[in-house]
This record gives structure tokens, sequence and C-alpha cells, in this order.
């Protein structure tokens, strides 16, 4: 075991324990923001830069501090070790600019992004970035592509966080996408025209923190404030058949993971769960479901549940007739 201290508050952990999992433990008031990391996927993590935190006191055997500022999700606590993160200027002025750096190349579509209000971009720059820009030229552009029948990229919001990538390669039965060319040219693509459309594509879309790869079924159906999430269930023989079911008035606009508190889904979901169990009659209904990021979608939220009635061909014809 291992103590470590971060921002004031001391905690002991397993060794082999990153810092990231450490400050997680704490809780979220000490746990860096993150991009790239996904606790659910193998070797996620080191891209972004967004974890970044000072670590003022190497080890109880080495007490020197580390030189630069360190990557939280790939840096294994020490006994004895003192870590900065919301206390540390330096963490604070770093972060700032790798929000800077992020939003570089990032357009200013939040008015039409389907990711506005559910975005991990838009909750890093509000709390870590500076409220405005120092680069006025233009942003680099890419056309819009279609993965597979029910995933569309647009590569101009991509931040090459890399986790579409660990999904396709952990979860699916065949990568055929990936990060091509290098630098500022770098791009997601796949090889030419091949479409991913294995079982477990869908997850990609739920692990993007922009709205690079979204729902084919769902874009520009509604700002996802207006939706109303809830738990949901049905048997699977895929997937655990464990889903939020995003309502708009009685229709099932979109299915998704169950994402927990730091954003990541805590099971991945088939794609026919995903995109073709539309229908209430579908699911068996839990209930409402909590969102736990201090998202715009959590605001006002309705607390009660009224379940969605299920029109019959019979009511239709009355209506009808
Ligand atoms: S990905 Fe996020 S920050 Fe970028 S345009 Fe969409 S909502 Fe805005
Ligand atoms: S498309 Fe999304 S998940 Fe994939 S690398 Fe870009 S930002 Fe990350
Ligand atoms: S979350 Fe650590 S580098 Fe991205």
């Amino acid at each position: 075991m291992a103590k470590v201290t971060i921002d004031g508050i001391e905690i002991e952990v397993p060794d082999g324990t990153t810092i990231l999992q450490a400050a997680r433990m704490i809780g979220p008031e000490v746990a860096p923001p993150t991009m790239c990391y996904y606790s659910k996927l193998k070797n996620s993590g080191g891209y972004c830069r967004s974890c970044l935190v000072e670590v003022t006191k190497g080890s109880e055997k080495d007490p020197r501090p580390m030189p630069k500022l360190v990557a939280s999700c790939r840096t294994a606590v020490m006994d004895g070790m003192v870590v900065g993160n919301t206390t540390s200027k330096k963490v604070i002025e770093a972060r700032a600019s790798v929000v800077e750096f992020l939003l570089l190349n990032h357009p200013l579509d939040c008015p039409v992004c389907d990711q506005a209000g559910e975005c991990h971009l838009q909750d890093l720059s509000y709390e870590h970035g500076n409220y405005k820009t120092r680069t006025e030229f233009e942003r680099r552009t890419f056309e819009k592509l279609d993965i597979g029948q029910n995933i569309q990229l647009h590569m101009t919001r991509c931040i090459l966080c890399y986790r579409c990538v660990k999904v396709a390669e952990q979860i699916t039965d065949g990568r055929v996408h990936g990060v091509m060319n290098r630098g500022d040219l770098s791009e997601i693509s796949t090889y030419v025209t091949e479409a991913i459309d294995n079982d477990f594509s869908g997850n990609m879309i739920d692990v993007c923190p922009v709205g690079a790869l979204t729902d084919k079924t769902f874009r520009f159906k509604s700002r996802v404030w207006f939706t109303k999430p809830v738990d949901a269930h049905r048997d699977c023989d895929k997937c655990s058949g464990k889903v939020v079911l995003w309502y708009k008035g009685d229709d099932v606009l979109r299915v998704t993971g169950r994402k927990d508190q730091w954003g990541e889904v805590e099971e991945f979901i088939c794609n026919t769960c995903r995109f073709d169990k539309k229908q209430t009659s579908d699911w068996t209904i839990e209930g409402v479901r909590e969102i736990n990021r201090h998202s715009v979608i959590s605001a006002n939220k309705y607390t009660k549940l009224v379940k969605p009635k299920e029109f019959t061909l019979n009511d239709i014809k009355a209506i009808t007739e």
C-alpha cells in the first residue's frame, strides 16, 4: 500500500494505483478532468494532457519534486507522494493552456452540435479555460463522413483522444479505423469506404468526449436538455441490456449506455439495443435517470416519472375515425 496526499487530503491506495485513480477515490472535488482516459478501456490516457498535476514531493524515499507537471492518468503513486491539483497555481495555468491547444482547431459549433449540453470539452473550457481566444485564424475543416449505417464522423470536432480507436480495438471484432497521419494532419479515418458495422461499434459514440462521432438516428432531433433520460432494461443476448432511454414526449429519441459520475459508460451496449429498439414496449422502464454531472441536463430536472403511453393501432384508429 502507498500513502499519497492530493490537495492536502491523504489516502492509502494499493501499489500501482495511478494519481488519477487515487484522486477519484477521494472524490470529484480533487479528481483532475480527463478527456482521453477511460477506466473501461485498456491503455487509454496519455494523449490530451488535461489531467496534468504537480508532484511536489516524489516519495518518502526520494522527496524531490518532479521537475515537470505529469499526466495523472499515466503516473503511479509512490509512498509519501504529495500532489497538487486544484491547489497548484502551475496546474491551473497549464490546464488553461491545454484547453487553448485543444480549441486551436476546434470550430465554434456548439449552437448546432448534438453534443452540446453533455460535452466534456464544453465543461473543460468553461471550468478551466480562458474566456478569450488568442487565435483567430481559420480552423482546419473536414467533410462529414459516414462510418457505417448509424454513425457519422465530423472530424472537424475531433480532439484525437483515441477513445474510439480503443473501443474498436478492444470491444468490437475487428478494427477498421484508426488515426492516420501525424501532427496537425492527424485524422480519424476508416480504410477508404470500409464501414464499421459490427455489434458494438455504437459505443464509440458514447466514449467520444466531443461531438465528433454522433448517432445518425438522433442527429438534430432535439437539444439534449429538452429530453428526459430514463433508466430501462431488456433481455438481450448480446449485452447487459441496461440502457438510458432519452424521451421527448412519448418518443424515444435515442438509446445510450448508462454513464457513471466520471461520464464513462458503466457497461457497453450492443447496436441492436442502441439503434433498433426505439419503442417503449421494447423496454422495462426502471425510473428517472440520475445525471450526476453538473450539466445543463440536470438543471430544472423533473423528479417524477410518468410512464410514456404506448399507442396501439386501435388508439390511432379511434383518433383518426
Ligand atoms: S464538440 Fe463540444 S465544444 Fe465542440 S462544438 Fe460540439 S458541443 Fe461545442
Ligand atoms: S472521434 Fe471522438 S472518440 Fe474518436 S478520437 Fe476523435 S474525439 Fe476521440
Ligand atoms: S486524461 Fe490523462 S492525458 Fe488525457
